[in-house]
């Protein structure tokens, strides 16, 4: 008997290469007693990722799977994290800041439970330094898009965004503190959202 079966919440795994902030948030909202899913596992591609010791210490397993230690070999990479995933009964993933392009292989394996947090309002803005494109577009809304992931990078269907105004002045810096705070709340409310329509099916 899996752990859900125990509790009846679905087992999350969170993908980070960095902070993790967005990680940390996911995990402080699944504390909810009624939150229909909980995290069982941290991820990452990087030992050094500063969210790891953050989710080790909430008693979390937190793990890396280096992907320098593969080389070019990406889905090697990727059948070594499936290996830890399957270990811990994963059921779905919330890539959270996870900074790697995934292979089909994983994409095709997990599509429909797994789903990405982009720092814009897709579809603008896909792949990297949004911030920075989104002042040079002289956007007046910038945001934060939660989205399923699909094998075309920050491609796959929007499940929930939020928006921040561009201000004047604001600066690449200020504009993605802004747009993470808002983040930090997105997510937890899309999953919540996506799990309570996965169970329904
Ligand atoms: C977030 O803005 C996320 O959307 C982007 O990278 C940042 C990661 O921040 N992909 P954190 O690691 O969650 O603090």
């Amino acid at each position: 008997m899996t752990q859900s079966q125990v509790t009846g919440k679905i087992r999350c795994a969170a993908f980070i290469s960095g902070r993790g902030s967005n990680m940390m948030a996911l995990v402080e909202a699944a504390k909810a007693p009624d939150f229909p899913a909980e995290f069982v596992l941290v991820m990452s591609n990087d030992p050094a990722a500063g969210g790891l010791d953050w989710a080790a210490g909430q008693g979390l397993a937190a793990i890396a799977v280096d992907h320098r230690l593969f080389g070019k070999d990406r889905e090697g990479h990727e059948r070594a994290i499936d290996a830890v995933l399957e270990a811990h009964g994963v059921e779905f993933i919330c890539l959270a800041g996870y900074m790697r392009v995934l292979t089909p292989w994983l994409v095709e394996k997990w599509q429909g439970r797994m789903i990405n947090i982009h720092p814009a309002l897709l579809p603008d803005f896909k792949g990297l330094h949004t911030h920075q494109r989104c002042l040079d577009a002289g956007h007046e809304r910038h945001g934060a898009t939660v989205h399923w992931v699909t094998p075309g990078v920050d491609e796959g269907g929007i499940i929930a965004q939020a928006e921040v105004p561009v201000l004047a002045g604001d600066t690449a810096d200020m504009l993605a503190a802004r747009v993470l705070v808002a983040e930090h709340r997105l997510y937890s409310t899309a999953l919540r959202q996506v799990l309570a329509n996965l169970t329904k099916i």
